[in-house]
């Protein structure tokens, strides 16, 4: 086993006092408009074509609105994967229905948090920040997928949530305060999300032969290709709204570059850095090299 996760652990490090909304975003803080909110390796904006210092900020801001809204987007379709996975098995192993139920529950918070903090960004930030959905269609389309391919999807942006935070977050002395403490509590209960997925995609590869497994990696590629969309949608929403709180109006090669070198970067923040994830990885090569060697070879043109 390359692990050594279990449900009582889990249970017992995630039913310590945890965290209420009000001491993430506490009534009346506010985010600091003249700082940063992401790190540059995910933002991508000090290196964004044809902006200056100040675009540049302002553009990261608009990504850190992307990053948490479409944070709340994929937990809208985790938070029912995950009841419906528990429900399967509700008697048996009481440490195991407990983690499920709390694993679920803290998603419900962190879908809640960060509602509260696109009312909170809009209240500071001048124009409206549009984002890709509706949250229920994209659920709906990910959810008709084989669950073992779902399962992989969610493992995927748990470990990469949690490397964001440790390799880029963490560390970034210039970030505005008050994003990164939202930043810093959710990755604290993600941790422990990680470990409940691992152990989900455990229970749903087991029995599978080589060619199911092969099949659920095929799922989970599509459901990466129709994120992929998204992400590309997703560049041009927010070189819009730069375009309207800036005033300024991108010609039309300017834009095309610049949309590319953004939907790269929304690449690598969502896709690349899940799947070259050490531990996404190793989950892989359990289940099969050939599922590791498939993702591996795909995984480039997302970073
Ligand atoms: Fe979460
Ligand atoms: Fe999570």
């Amino acid at each position: 086993m390359h692990h050594n996760f279990n449900f009582k652990d889990v249970l017992a490090i995630s039913s310590r006092p945890s965290w209420a909304i009000e001491d993430v975003l506490p009534p009346g803080a506010k985010l600091d408009f003249g700082r940063r909110f992401m790190p540059e390796n995910l933002a991508r904006t000090a290196t964004s074509p044809f902006l200056d210092d100040e675009e540049a900020r302002i553009l990261n801001q608009i990504r850190g609105h992307e990053y948490l809204a479409l944070f709340g987007l994929v937990e809208e379709f985790i938070l029912p994967f995950v009841l419906d996975h528990a429900r399967t098995q509700l008697s048996g192993d009481d440490h195991r229905v407990r983690a499920m139920l709390q694993f679920a529950s803290e998603e419900a918070k962190h879908i809640h948090l960060f509602k509260e903090f696109h009312r909170r960004f809009t209240e500071g930030f001048s124009v409206p920040c549009d984002v890709i959905g509706p949250p229920e269609a994209i659920a709906a389309e990910i959810l008709g997928h084989d669950p073992l391919a779902v399962a992989l999807v969610i493992l995927h942006l748990e470990w990469m949530t949690q490397s964001h935070y440790v390799d880029s977050v963490k560390d970034d002395g210039d970030l505005d305060p008050l994003f990164k403490g939202l930043l810093k509590h959710h990755w604290m209960e993600e941790a422990q999300h990680a470990k409940l997925d691992t152990l989900m995609v455990e229970a749903l590869a087991e029995g599978r032969d080589e060619a199911g497994i092969q099949r659920a990696i095929d799922e989970y590629l599509e459901i990466g290709m129709f994120l992929d969309a998204g992400l590309k949608q997703q560049a041009g929403f927010n070189l819009d709204a730069l375009e309207r709180v800036t005033g300024r109006t991108l010609g039309e090669a300017e834009r095309e570059e610049l949309a590319a070198q953004q939907h790269q970067a929304l690449r690598w923040s969502y896709l690349g850095s899940g799947m070259k994830h050490p531990n996404f990885v190793e989950s892989l090569a359990a289940m099969s090299p050939a599922a590791r060697d498939r993702i591996a070879e795909v995984a480039p043109a997302f970073c």
